[in-house]
Formats: structure tokens, C-alpha cells, sequence
């Protein structure tokens, strides 16, 4: 609905919604990405101190990380019994262990004699011993050694198992929850699970993993990625065939997506750009070199790239993919989980996860790993490759053209970190539909700080 009578959060851009461009699809589309659930959250500014109080990265340390499943590693990162890996979350520290073929456990990273950190690295062990005077304990927790034992009469073997926090397994993300009396991971996934078995994300390896220490807020490193409004100011090299503002919002529960058409140019452009100049654009080709891909006008660049795309995965996944949408080739299907973890459908690959550093809330640690599907045995995941302090995500090659993108969105992070402390006006405003996610992140973040404890 375009006109001035629209109640509000129904205005929607100019130009083709998405809907209609998913009609013009050459294959058949899957019924997931014809499902549409907007949600007009109301239109109050948000709390700057949400960026910017050192109380409320306090309260999100107190509240939000000890009780929510969160993304801690790749079922295929631990695939040997014994394999384990740290994951960290502001001053929060977890082991996560596969204690048998079928069984992965995950126990807060502190010795439960004086306390220091029982395991520094990742890899495989036999038993978890502390480094300090040598308590051990077996993989599945129980109590396996007490140094001097005679000294220690008061302690209890069945008393001194590690804490456990809960597991869930989806999609081959291994997904941890402090919290012991924590809802199950099904649960608090719900529709999600249902709207991914078409983009089977068990069945890739770790491609690309690239992290980097920003410095902003976890939050505003995120919602860098949270809408497609700043594409035509921080992008715009990309708006030829990227239907920026007529991306559709949709918010369920514990989720929400935001979906934008690849091979659809932007209603803001003031040119109508031809279908080899949208290609041009997408492949990243400058005016005065040779398109690797050339498209008639009477061509569709978007069926042509889709039809690319299946070719590109057709050796990885088979002929499945002439069953597949152009829809699915061609765009940026941009799922969150709340709190930080952004998993992508279809063969964008993406997923992200956003982090506070340690204990700092001016600064994060954004990841972005490629998922990418394999035929015959599965390829070893990568290590991450964690770039460093003078590095941007041009240094990080694997990433592709990708690399570009980011560093035009870092530009923008720690500025906003910057105009956040400095400003005079105590909140951010949000546009009512495009950036609805943004506001649902909010929404639910200070859902969990004002639960009662
Ligand atoms: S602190 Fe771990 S064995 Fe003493
Ligand atoms: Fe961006």
C-alpha cells in the first residue's frame, strides 16, 4: 500500500514488492518464502543507553546471555569424541564437548576446586584436567581424579560433577543455554526449524570463517546488517539489481527475516539501469572491462544469473537445483535468531554471529562464516581466520566480493558508536517497516531485561 491514507507500518516503496516479483519466477517457489508476516511494532525511538551504558551491557550480562540459546560451534568443529571448543560470551566461558558419538555436552569453562579455567584451547582430550593441581573429570562430567585425595574427605563424588548447561543440535548448529530450566531449543527455534528442512544447513562445511574486533556496540554491529535502508548510501554500487527498499520484513517469535530480491533494481535509482548493466553491477565489473556474463535486452538478468547459479552449484548439490527458485539463486534470504545469530537461507551461505569482546560494550566481535554444500566426504571445516587490528575484510580473500560490502558497512560501525555517545537526543528512530527487525531485536532484548529474576 503506497498511499497517505496507510495506517501506519503499512506504507511499503514504490516499485515491485517482492510477492510480485516472486510471480515472475521461471521455476516453481518454495512456500516458505511466499509466507508473509509483518508486524507493525509501534514507532517509540529506541534507548541510545542500549549502546552506550555501561549498566546495560550489565543487565544484558546478568539477563540476557546466562538465559538464552545462543550459536556456540558447528556439530562438524567437534566431530571426534573428546573434540571440544571454547565458547565465550562477555565474561562467560563454556566448554562444549562431544562426550560420545551421539552426545554433546557443554559445562561453564571453571575448575570446581579453586576455580581456574579448565580448558585454554580447543581440541580433543581423553579426560577435562585442571591445569592448576590436577583435577580431572571425565567428558561426560563425572568426577575422575582428586589430587592427594585424603585431603579432600569432604568432597562428594556425586556432588562434584561439572555443571551442565543445556544442548540442542539444529541444522548442525550446536546451540548452548546456561540456563538450566531454559524452555527446549525446539521451542524457542519454533517455525524456524520448519521453514529451513527446504535448505538443509546440516549438510554444508565451514568454507570461510572470518572474525573481526569492531569498535561498537555488539548491537550496532548487527543492525549493520539488519535492513537494506543503508544500501543506497553505503552501497551504492550494488542498487542497479538490488531491490533494496522493497525488501520484505517478516517477525515471528523468536526470528524474523528480511528478504531482498538480487536482478531487481532499486526503485531509488533515478536511471533505469539495462539488463547487462545489472549484471555488470552484480559481478562487480568495471565500465571499461569485459562483462563475464553478457545479457540482451531482451533478456532477463535475473533469470540469467539464477540460471548461473545453478550451474555454479549444480556439481555440490546435484540436479536438485533445477527444482529450485530463481528466488532462492538470486536473494539474500536474511533470517535472525534473536538474540545474534544470523543464519541464511537458500545458497547466500551467510551466517553471522555478533559478540560483545569479552567484557567491553564499546567494542564486538563480528564472524561471518560461508556454509557450503559438498558432494562425497565432507570437506574439514576452516579454522577461523581472525583478522587482525590493522586487517579489513579485503585481507580476508576467501570472503570474495563480499569483502567490499563489509568494509563499506565497518566505515559506518564504529562512527555510529561515536555519533551515539555524542549525541543530545536519547534515541534512535527506526523506519516503521524496513527496519522492523531492528525494532523486534529491541523489543525482545528489553523483554529479557525487565523478566522478573
Ligand atoms: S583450580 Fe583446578 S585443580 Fe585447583
Ligand atoms: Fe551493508
Amino acid at each position: 500500500m503506497n498511499d497517505a491514507t496507510a495506517q501506519p507500518g503499512e506504507a511499503r516503496s514504490p516499485g515491485i514488492s517482492y510477492q510480485q516479483l516472486l510471480d515472475t519466477d521461471t521455476h516453481p517457489v518454495p512456500d516458505v518464502l511466499r509466507l508473509e508476516s509483518p508486524r507493525y511494532l509501534g514507532n517509540d525511538d529506541i534507548d541510545v543507553a542500549h549502546y552506550t551504558a555501561r549498566a546495560w551491557h550489565d543487565l544484558e550480562v546478568q539477563r540476557l546471555w546466562p538465559k538464552l540459546w545462543q550459536f556456540a560451534c558447528r556439530d562438524s568443529d567437534i566431530p571426534e569424541v573428546g573434540d571440544h571448543v571454547i565458547y565465550e560470551i562477555a565474561r562467560s566461558s563454556y566448554i562444549v564437548v562431544r562426550t560420545d558419538s551421539d552426545t554433546i555436552k557443554a559445562y561453564p569453562n571453571a575448575c570446581l576446586h579453586r576455580g581456574r579455567q579448565l580448558k585454554d584451547h580447543a581440541g580433543r582430550c581423553s579426560e577435562i584436567r585442571c591445569a592448576f593441581h590436577g583435577f580431572a573429570w571425565n567428558l561426560d562430567g563425572t568426577l575422575k581424579d582428586v589430587p592427594a585425595r585424603w585431603d579432600f574427605d569432604h568432597v562428594r563424588d556425586e556432588q562434584f560433577s561439572l555443571p551442565e548447561c543445556r544442548v540442542g543440535v539444529w541444522a548442525g548448529f550446536v546451540m548452548i543455554n546456561p540456563d538450566p530450566q531454559a524452555e527446549p531449543l525446539e521451542q524457542f527455534l519454533g517455525e524456524i526449524i520448519e521453514q529451513f528442512s527446504v535448505w538443509d544447513l546440516a549438510d554444508r562445511y565451514t568454507q570461510a570463517h572470518v572474525a573481526k574486533v569492531i569498535h561498537a556496540n555488539w548491537k550496532i554491529a548487527q543492525e549493520a546488517f539488519c535492513e537494506a535502508l543503508h544500501v543506497g548510501a553505503t552501497h551504492p554500487q550494488i542498487l542497479p539489481y538490488l531491490a533494496d527498499t522493497n525488501s520484505q520484513v517478516d517477525i515471528w517469535d523468536n526470528f524474523a527475516r528480511v528478504v531482498t530480491a538480487g536482478g531487481s533494481p532499486s526503485p531509488r535509482l533515478d536511471w533505469a539501469p539495462t539488463q547487462d548493466q545489472m549484471m555488470r553491477a552484480m559481478t562487480d565489473t568495471r565500465h571499461d572491462e569485459a562483462s563475464p556474463l553478457p545479457v540482451g535486452d531482451d533478456e532477463s538478468m535475473r533469470a540469467v544469473g539464477a540460471s548461473a547459479s545453478r550451474d555454479r552449484w549444480r556439481s555440490a548439490v546435484g540436479d536438485r537445483v533445477d527444482e529450485m527458485s530463481d528466488a532462492e539463486m538470486m536473494d539474500s534470504i536474511d533470517y535472525t535468531v534473536f538474540p545474534n545469530f544470523h543464519p541464511w537461507g537458500a545458497f547466500n551461505r551467510i551466517v553471522y554471529r555478533f559478540r560483545p569482546n569479552g567484557d567491553d560494550h564499546r567494542s564486538s566481535i563480528m564472524e561471518c562464516l560461508f556454509l557450503a554444500p559438498f558432494q562425497g566426504e565432507r570437506p574439514a571445516n576452516v579454522p577461523v581466520h581472525f583478522l587482525n587490528e590493522s586487517e579489513t575484510f579485503l585481507d580476508a580473500p576467501e570472503l570474495g566480493m563480499l569483502g567490499k560490502v563489509f568494509n563499506q558497512d565497518l566505515f559506518n560501525m564504529a562512527n555510529v558508536q561515536r555519533g551515539l555517545e555524542a549525541t543530545h537526543k536519547p534515541g534512535v528512530t527506526l523506519a516503521n517497516y524496513q527496519e522492523s527487525k531492528i525494532r523486534w531485536l529491541h523489543q525482545k532484548l528489553t523483554q529479557w531485561i525487565e523478566a522478573p529474576t
